[in-house]
């Protein structure tokens, strides 16, 4: 079934993540990663583990001593694409057969021992918060014996491993805050592949930040499954106070009180952030949005569906009223916010009117990007165990198009509003379509190509945009902007 994948760092999806390798480092590691940006930052914290122990990235599968993939569980599809590269390195494997293959990530963890059974050229089973242990890991098969790890951590944030790039255009990067999510959304397999959630001390995080703006970076995006609940208790983390009194005590720092401290401590860095869950958003946060000009006007305010009684089988813990409401006040306190969805169509009991009801919210925010997918049921979630999946095929297929084709219209609607306006754009890459013109990004996360003139990789340019498509701005360079 076509599906609007989430594909918002394209230099991800399937393709082989290499950087800069060391003379020292003798062995080599083929690493690949699916799904999320949570799991492109887990890739670059693994590149870092193995890294230590001697090895350098490749591109070559042939040449792999070591092939990694990074997993997905978010949907059937997402699992069936690993699959399928398991059978290309397997037939690599018959003639490579030093090769060794792991498996890291939410597959991995959903799937556990069964893996191994289930195919036979894995040797290796990582769960996201085992990723310490691959060293051992490793030399257990080495020694001839399968070796799995996929225990569940309570505070494992890796805050202290500095991640290695993969793929890194040298311009923007991932900074995981969170790990883990807590909410059970009834059709969501990641409360089960990620664990608990869990709050990494901002003193790592803005460590972290300070290196990346030591290696001329200039965007960073804060990563979590639920970013609005990070909290972080001076001294330790929740479980590490014995009395509630002694936590109360304790200085709390909240998501806004974090992004108001990178933003002020890097004042020529543009920070981003994902995922923000409506039931979680205070309107602190924007308003530390609204004064900070280097945090961009860009959220991704997932809602799933427009229906109150399918936001209920969803487990989602709120109304569509409360979050139009909460839209209301974004739009209040920062007019220009532009918002993004993930939506679900088809979930169990979905009934026509339900679907209306989507479409109509849709309407209502007119949101600026969208993320369509219809619902793939997951084993050993709430839904999958205790809901039917009965809305057929052809229905979801139907409604899926129908929602698409209304963002598409939206997405039409709100590039159109840049047009004749000059905005900021930070350079990013060159454009995919034209060698010859550079594309960039503005505050609220609309992609604009441009010729390249003199202008570098990394630098804030202004551009006058003068034509659109619903996905893509075009303009022309007017000026360095004044951030550089
Ligand atoms: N809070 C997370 C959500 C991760 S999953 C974040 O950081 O974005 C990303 C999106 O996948 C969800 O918002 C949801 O729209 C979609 N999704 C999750 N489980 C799904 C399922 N079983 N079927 C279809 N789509 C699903
Ligand atoms: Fe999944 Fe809901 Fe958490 S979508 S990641 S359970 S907020």
């Amino acid at each position: 079934m076509e599906q609007v994948e989430k594909t918002i760092d394209e230099r991800i999806q399937g393709k082989a993540l290499v950087t800069e390798n060391k003379e020292e480092n003798t062995k080599k590691l083929f690493i690949e990663s699916y799904g999320c940006q949570m799991n492109m930052n887990d890739s670059e914290i693994v590149a870092a583990i193995l890294d230590k122990e001697g090895y350098n990235t490749t591109q070559i599968l042939e040449e792999a001593d070591l092939v990694l993939v990074n997993t997905c569980s978010i949907r059937e599809k997402a699992e069936t694409t690993v699959r399928k590269r398991l059978q290309k390195y397997n037939a690599v494997k018959q003639v490579n057969k030093k090769m060794k293959v792991g498996v890291l990530g939410c597959m991995a963890e959903r799937l556990k021992e069964k893996f191994l059974e289930e195919e036979k050229i894995v040797d290796l089973v990582v769960g996201p918060d085992a990723y310490r242990d691959i060293p051992n890991l490793l030399q257990e098969v080495e020694s001839g014996r399968d070796a799995v790890n996929v225990i569940l951590s309570k505070d494992e944030t890796y805050g202290d491993v500095s991640p290695v790039r993969l793929n890194s255009n040298g311009v923007t990067a991932f900074v995981s805050i969170t790990r883990g999510c807590d909410n059970m959304c009834t059709f969501c397999v990641v409360p089960f592949t990620r664990g608990r959630e869990r709050s990494r001390d901002p003193k790592s995080i803005l460590e972290e930040v300070q290196s990346m703006v030591d290696k001329n970076y200039k965007e960073i995006t804060l990563l979590g499954q639920n970013v609005d609940s990070f909290l972080w208790f001076g001294g330790g983390l929740k479980k590490d106070f014995k009395k509630a009194s002694e936590m109360a005590q304790a200085t709390a720092v909240g998501f806004a009180e974090l992004l108001d401290m990178c933003a002020t401590k890097f004042p020529k860095t543009r920070f981003r952030f994902s995922t923000s869950n409506p039931q979680d958003m205070s309107l602190d946060v924007i308003h530390v949005m609204a004064k900070h000009k280097n945090i961009c006007k860009y959220l991704h305010l997932p809602v799933q569906s427009g229906s109150n009684a399918v936001l209920k089988a969803m487990n989602r813990q709120h109304t569509r009223e409360e979050y139009m409401e909460l839209v209301d006040s974004i739009f209040k306190i920062v007019p220009e916010m532009s918002l993004s969805q993930d939506m679900i169509v088809g979930f169990c009991g979905e009934t026509e009117e339900d679907h209306q009801d989507t479409l109509a919210l849709m309407k209502y925010v007119k949101y600026d990007f969208g993320f369509m997918f219809s619902y793939s049921e997951r084993p050993g979630t709430l839904a999958g165990n205790k809901m039917e999946d009965d809305v057929p095929f052809a229905v979801k297929k139907r409604r899926l198009q129908e929602i698409i084709d209304l963002q598409q219209e939206h997405s039409l609607y709100r590039t159109k509003q840049h047009l004749g306006k000059t905005e900021e754009f930070l350079i990013e890459g060159t454009s995919k379509k034209n060698p010859n013109e550079w594309k960039g990004r503005n505050t609220q996360n609309t992609v604009a190509v441009f010729d390249k003139g003199n202008y570098k990789l990394g630098d804030f340019v202004m551009v006058k945009v003068e034509d659109c498509t619903s996905a893509t701005l075009k303009g022309t360079v007017v000026g360095y902007s004044d951030n550089n």
